[in-house]
């Protein structure tokens, strides 16, 4: 393959809607105190409704949702998800209606992601859970779609953070369009690091690599910083996550394969749990703003870069080496209530 023209062979007889305005950036950042070349990809800027990682995976999972003919899309998320707020937008330029389970009660007045949901039009269930009872939420999703189904709204129902097997496609193009950027700039990456926490960005980053692999392309390892206990204990089980993306595509080079070794989850930055705020990730949303401009967010990104600058601070990556964060997005919740850490 080695150019992204050829990305069409990989995609021929995938459903995909367009909601990626074409390639996002990839910035050079700041040297880091140990001397390695930070870059970052900016997917913060995938264009609809204020961008995220989530727009690219909605790019299949919206496909699949027109193709089946669906009429609405149902999905869950923490009181202030980012993927149901990316959705919500989804939705809205599609003509699908809305549904949204999400953790916490109404609040008084919406804020940050939730502003957003309303303002796109979707309609919100607020199910009282806290944001983690991951499978407490899922299932409301469900009787909400059943509901809608029964209702004649044909809802195409997603799971949380839209991590699908055919959500996780929306990564594989990524990792693609990232190797080509690299490639173009004579970079060699020594990693690509990343925060995950249901594992769908994760699964594609990892079936992206495999491809490259046996393409005999560069293929620098993949490293996600959980911030979510379950993706941290390994549950979803990403390696299976990206096997499944990688069967879906009709035309995958032969022998493309995603190995345990590859799924890599550093659980260090965490904190006390999903969406606690911890003093290394508030440093590295200072940092991120003060040395780049960069918006980060104390649920995902912040902790993600968290992690990458611990692990460069305990001498992995040194002078000479390049290293790639993916600025996945999670700018509206700096709007929410405790969304920025003090300055
Ligand atoms: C800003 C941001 N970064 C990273 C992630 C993690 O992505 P994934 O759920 O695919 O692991 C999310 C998920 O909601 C997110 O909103």
């Amino acid at each position: 393959m080695g150019q992204i023209g050829n990305l069409d062979d990989l995609l021929t007889g995938v459903d995909r809607v367009n909601l990626v305005p074409g390639v996002t950036p990839l910035e050079r950042g700041p040297l880091l105190d140990s001397g390695a070349q930070l870059w970052v990809k900016r997917d913060d800027l995938t264009g609809l409704g204020v961008g995220g990682n989530k727009v690219r995976k909605l790019e299949f999972l919206c496909g699949a949702a027109v193709a089946a003919g669906a009429r609405s899309l149902v999905t869950v998320g923490a009181a202030q998800s980012n993927h149901c707020r990316m959705t919500a937008a989804a939705g809205a330029l599609l003509g699908l209606e809305v549904h949204l389970v999400l953790s916490g009660e109404r609040p008084q007045a919406l804020e940050g992601n939730q502003l957003l949901d309303a303002l796109f039009g979707a309609q919100m269930h607020f199910t009282g859970e806290p944001d983690h009872h991951w499978g407490a939420l899922e299932i409301v999703r469900e009787s909400v779609t059943d509901a809608l189904a029964a209702n004649g709204l044909q809802p195409y129902s997603i799971p949380i953070g839209g991590s699908t097997a055919v959500g996780a496609l929306g990564y594989i193009v990524g990792y693609l369009e990232l190797s080509q950027q690299l490639d173009e700039l004579g970079v060699t990456a020594s990693a690509v690091v990343h925060t995950s926490s249901s594992g769908g960005t994760h699964a594609g980053l990892v079936a992206g690599q495999a491809i490259c692999r046996v393409l005999r392309m560069p293929a620098p390892p993949v490293i996600a910083v959980g911030v979510a206990k379950g993706v941290v204990i390994g549950s979803p089980d990403v390696t299976v996550l990206a096997n499944e993306a990688l069967s879906l595509l009709p035309n995958c080079p032969s022998g493309t394969e995603v190995a345990v070794e590859d799924v890599v989850v550093d659980g260090d930055w965490l904190g006390d749990d999903y969406a606690v705020p911890t003093p290394e990730a508030d440093e590295a949303i200072r940092w991120a703003a003060r040395r780049g401009g960069w918006v980060l967010d104390r649920v995902y990104s912040g902790k993600g870069l968290s992690g990458l600058l611990g692990r460069a601070a305990n001498g992995e990556w040194v002078s000479g080496d390049e290293v790639v964060f993916i600025h996945t997005g999670g700018v509206p919740s700096v709007f929410a209530p405790e969304g920025v850490p003090s300055l």
